[in-house]
């Protein structure tokens, strides 16, 4: 059975929070466990570059998302792990997408039309204000990152999933064009993962400033899950442990067993307060041993940076070797190259109708060149002499030629002597 490629990427513009690390770390560690799957994860620091200008944060970012996949056990002998940066071929492979992408593809792209959008709304002309061309290219770079493996399968949350059918799109259109080369991707999106409550009870996300960092110090951690929003239930009262962010957070790291017993607590009516504690501590339980071990990735980063260059000579293993059959597909080659397959054709014997045919569409050009010549001859008082002369001037004219010229006044001069036959003694 052959491996099916996974592969996933995230954006270094963030500290890791507990949403980033159920949602796509936890479950991309699990898969890589697998021997049924090949695994590709990255740090996607050229898609950073997007939405952040600022380099301090990019940096920082890219650090503590590396140190975060190593303390929460990626094991990089069996993922490749590697940094999109360190992997020359996917900008390149970006271009080459670039030029298979219709402009009115990317005019859809949900990131771009976000944008477009807010600009209408706040009454701007410039509907394309403050959209930089990597926005609007962001779904060819992601394409890029991910044909670059031909992964089947991208585990996202549900604002990607256009991107993958975009992947699809482009990947269809260079196969169509070219040959065969690029696998067609599934997006995976698990619904479960998609629902980790932030401090105020959505979804847990930067962009609404709710999240937990999951490797901030424990004091911290305890004042943000004080925050965290409850009802004005009273301690004694039951409460409702499937409305409930604490019980939500609390069973995203739970065993079924630990879940069923604080499921329990609710409904006898655990005050708030004690509830705050309790998930607390077992947060910090949880996350207590992966985080010395963050902090001291943290303070050993050429270590950290060892191993992604190391994962960047796995990636670029498989990535060089695809890439040089991108390009030569495309027609980007040594000079003396030629495929094989036009090889086979050149050497390839032709049927005898092949060469008649060629041989008719020939003549058929030199005739068209000789027509006015022809005429004269056809038209003059002594058709016989005419011809003759006409032979015997082309002939004496033979002499006078070298190499291509004469070449193409022998065929001339055949195809005459051809059609004049008749008149010729
Ligand atoms: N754009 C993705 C995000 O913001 C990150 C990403 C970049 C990615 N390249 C990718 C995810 C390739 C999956 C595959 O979440």
């Amino acid at each position: 059975m052959s491996k099916k490629t996974v592969l996933t990427g995230i954006t270094t513009t963030g500290t890791p929070h507990i949403g980033n690390y159920l949602g796509a770390i936890k479950p991309a560690i699990a898969a890589s466990e697998k021997p049924e799957f090949d695994s590709y994860f990255f740090l996607a620091d050229y898609h950073a570059l997007i939405k952040c200008h600022d380099p301090e944060r990019v940096a920082q970012s890219s650090r503590e998302i590396a140190a975060t996949w190593l303390a929460m056990g990626l094991d990089t002998d069996k993922a490749t792990f590697y940094r999109q940066s360190d992997i020359p071929e996917i900008p390149e492979l970006t271009w080459i997408l670039t030029c298979m992408t219709s402009k009115g593809l990317m005019n859809r792209s949900h990131a771009y039309k976000a944008s477009v959008d807010a600009n209408r709304d706040s009454g701007k002309e410039e509907l394309d204000d403050g959209v930089t061309m990597g926005l609007f290219s962001y779904p060819m770079l992601m394409a890029a990152d991910i044909l670059m493996f031909n992964a089947d399968v991208v585990p996202v949350g549900k604002d990607q999933i256009q991107h993958i059918e975009m992947t699809r799109d482009i990947a269809g259109r260079f196969n169509n064009t070219y040959t065969e080369l690029f696998t067609l991707p599934d997006a995976q999106v698990d619904e479960d993962t998609q629902l980790i409550p932030g401090l105020d009870g959505r979804k847990m996300s930067k962009s609404y400033d709710n999240t937990l960092p999951l490797f901030c110090a424990p004091d911290k951690l305890y004042k943000l899950i004080k925050q965290i929003d409850t009802d004005s239930k009273l301690p004694g009262e039951p409460k409702d442990a499937d409305n409930s962010t604490l019980f939500q957070l609390y069973n995203c790291f739970a065993s079924d067993s630990e879940a069923l017993q604080m499921r329990q607590r609710f409904v006898e009516g655990i005050g708030w307060g004690d509830a705050k504690k309790e998930l607390f501590e077992f947060l910090d339980a949880k996350l207590s041993q992966p985080r010395e071990e963050y902090n001291r990735l943290m303070n050993d980063l050429p270590y950290v940076e060892s191993v992604l260059l190391k994962g960047a000579d796995k990636a670029r293993a498989k990535a060089a070797p695809l890439l040089e059959q991108v390009r030569i597909c495309v027609g980007i080659r040594p000079l003396p190259f030629v495929p094989a397959e036009q090889v086979k054709k050149i050497k390839a014997q032709k049927s005898v109708e092949d060469i008649a045919r060629a041989e008719q569409g020939r003549r058929r050009g030199i005739l068209m060149q000789l027509k006015g010549t022809l005429e004269q001859v056809l038209n003059s008082d002594n058709v016989p002499r005419a011809a003759q002369q006409l032979i015997s001037a082309k002939t004496e004219a033979l002499q006078t030629l070298t190499k291509k010229a004469k070449l193409k006044a022998e065929n001339e001069l055949q195809v005459l002597t051809e059609e004049l036959a008749k008149y010729l003694s």
